[in-house]
């Protein structure tokens, strides 16, 4: 007697489903079905069905569906025929004496699976076998041991065109060419598609085999050739992994999503085992939707280089139509140039764990993404920022989220470009001058630290009318960037002449710019309706205005150097993305509005 398919019938109709499954999961009768929150996948509103009269279970949230022997070898974890026998035994059943795996074969029909399924057991022998020495050397010269090369099922496609069409010529031409193992090409032989490669079986969340990944041994182009689409394999619709990390995923309450087989393979062996794998594409809104079955927060893995960044970005704008309360994306950066296989074989599992303690949540990376991605100089920048986060916000289709969003993105932009003005700068201010408001034309500093002639034609008045102040401010003096020749000439002219210890004032100054060729600009800098400081005005209380002039001077040399390291901070960040220089950045940008805004709160407009 063999383990028929009708003796596997009889098993199941003896079997009551229901009480089954109730033994381990609380279920409630739901009319003629019985319902669940579903045991295969995270959820708070049941959506598992178990129907005793069809014998099976399905859930409306994961696809989990099978039978009482399917439960005990899915749900239970049981090996087939274990799953078997203890079913028999509750059944009151004896388990004739049989060839288990022929039974099991029996068991399934003569279909796709068993085609991959047996595609995966010959590669496996083929690594074991003589052929096999060359990718045994390289598996282990990368660290994968034999106890993973076992329970990922790691084989290996000799390099022939036909020996796998050969040794699965059971299942005939066809079925080889529909299950994507032999390539067919108009009117020629069809033969094996993978040839040479270390072959690595994509399962299904059910476990089944339903594509391989073969990757070459050593350097060669493809690295990875995969299995196309077929009636099994849907590429887009299918993570890496996903059976054995759902599982450990139950357990830690996490799913990590990395980019390569190697890698899942890799943080397995290093004890994380929650870990899945896109296939080589950009992950899709069904991986997305598929992941949050798991956890609320799965985190992205990517390397720390700009193409890593950008598949970041790419997966949280792909994610925002569908953010909903609590469930969002986490990211993760790695160090640049390293992928988990690297970080683990590097630094042990305790290096992984510390990269994944902290992921950067969705919101930070959108943000951080768009403030980095164009100097935040002007007032259109700024805008331009605005917009490009109001878009993203707009793009969350949940209400309250979306709402969210747009606060959160609000505040922060207000903290970035909004300074309270410093009580120095308040008390000399005109109220018509506040510092909130955006600088007009006229107060504007020219880009690149320059002094913009506006401000240098003021500074140099003040100086003229309070020559002791050139002394006092020598240094910043000196500092600034003056483009127009005949201004610089007057600044130089006006700092020889206090380090001479010319006794300084106003009519001793001016004979000494006449002898130079400057009384022309002198003159008309001395009557000129510029922009109007307190040091600039003829009459002013003399004590405000010397004050005035230091800020106003002060002011204007930080900028080059303020500049300098902006271009510098910014250049590093471009190269590599970190959370100090990111804060050096912003610091800076902070530091130059807040000088525009000192000089602001100094201008008291027009001159009359
Ligand atoms: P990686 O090149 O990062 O692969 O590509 P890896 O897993 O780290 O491989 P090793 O360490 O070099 O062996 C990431 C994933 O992109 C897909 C594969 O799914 C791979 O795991 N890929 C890559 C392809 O499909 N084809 C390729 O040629 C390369
Ligand atoms: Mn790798």
């Amino acid at each position: 007697m063999t383990l028929s398919p009708q003796w596997l019938d009889e098993l199941r109709a003896r079997t009551l489903l229901s009480a089954l499954i109730g033994r381990t999961v609380k279920i409630t009768k739901a009319g003629r079905e019985f319902r669940a929150c579903c045991p295969f996948h995270n959820e708070k509103t049941p959506s598992f069905y178990v129907n005793d009269e069809k014998g099976f279970y399905h859930c409306f949230g994961c696809s989990a569906h099978g039978d009482a022997i399917r439960w005990m070898t899915d749900q239970r974890g049981l090996p087939f025929m274990d799953a078997i026998k203890e079913l028999a035994q509750a059944a009151g059943m004896e388990v004739p004496a049989a060839d288990p795996r022929a039974a099991e074969r029996a068991e399934r029909a003569n279909s796709l699976y068993d085609v991959m399924t047996a595609a995966a057991e010959w590669f496996s022998q083929s690594l074991q076998g003589i052929e096999g020495a060359e990718a045994r050397t390289y598996l282990e010269r990368r660290g994968v041991r034999q106890e993973w090369i076992t329970t990922f099922g790691i084989g290996f496609a000799p390099d022939s065109k036909s020996k796998l069409k050969t040794a699965l010529s059971r299942f005939g031409v066809d079925k080889l060419v529909e299950a994507g193992l032999l390539i067919s090409v108009d009117d020629k032989e069809p033969y094996d598609r993978f040839r040479g490669r270390i072959m690595i079986p994509i399962r299904d969340p059910r476990g089944r085999v339903i594509a391989f990944g073969g990757r070459i041994l050593g350097a060669g182009e493809p690295k990875y050739l995969n299995s196309p689409d077929t009636p099994l394999f849907d590429k887009g619709r299918t993570l890496y992994n996903l059976d054995r990390a759902a599982t450990a995923s139950r357990k830690t309450g996490r799913i990590i999503v990395v980019e390569g087989y190697m890698d899942v393979i890799a943080l397995a062996q290093a004890g994380i085992g929650d870990a899945v794998a896109p296939l080589g594409t950009a992950l899709t809104e069904h991986q997305i939707e598929r992941l949050w079955r798991l956890a609320d927060v799965p985190v992205l893995c990517f390397d720390g280089d700009s193409a890593g960044q950008k598949a970041g970005l790419r997966a949280a704008l792909r994610a925002l139509p569908h953010l909903a309360p609590s469930r969002s994306l986490a990211f993760a950066t790695l160090p640049k140039g390293q992928d988990p296989d690297d970080v683990v074989s590097n630094g042990g599992p305790r290096a992984m764990d510390a990269l994944l303690a902290q992921p950067e949540p969705l919101v930070d990376l959108l943000w951080r993404s768009e403030v980095e991605a164009v100097p935040l100089r002007t007032p259109e920048d700024r805008a331009g920022l605005r917009q490009r986060l109001n878009n993203h916000a707009q793009a969350i289709g949940h209400g309250d989220v979306r709402g969210q969003y747009l606060a959160e993105f609000r505040s922060r932009f207000d903290a970035l470009f909004t300074s309270q003005p410093s009580p120095r700068s308040r008390s000399f201010a005109n109220p018509k001058f506040q510092p909130e408001r955006p600088l007009s034309n006229k107060t504007r500093t020219i880009g690149g630290g320059g002094v913009a002639p506006v401000f240098a034609r003021a500074i140099l008045v003040g100086l003229l009318r309070h020559p002791a102040m050139i002394l006092t401010c020598a240094d910043a003096l000196s500092l600034l960037l003056i483009e127009d020749p005949e201004l610089d000439q007057l600044r130089l002219i006006l700092l020889d002449a206090a380090y001479d210890g010319v006794m300084l004032d106003s009519d001793a100054l001016v004979p000494i710019c006449e002898s130079a060729g400057l009384g022309e600009l002198v003159a008309s800098l001395m009557d000129s309706n510029g922009l109007a400081f307190s040091f600039t005005r003829r009459q002013a209380d003399s004590e405000i205005a010397r004050r005035d002039l230091g800020m106003a001077i002060e002011a204007l040399a930080a900028r080059p150097a303020l500049d300098a390291a902006l271009a510098a901070a910014t250049a590093r960040l471009a190269e590599k993305w970190d959370e100090s220089g990111f804060a050096e950045q912003m610091r800076l940008v902070e530091a130059l509005g807040d000088a525009d805004r000192r000089l602001a709160a100094l201008a008291q407009g027009e001159e009359e």
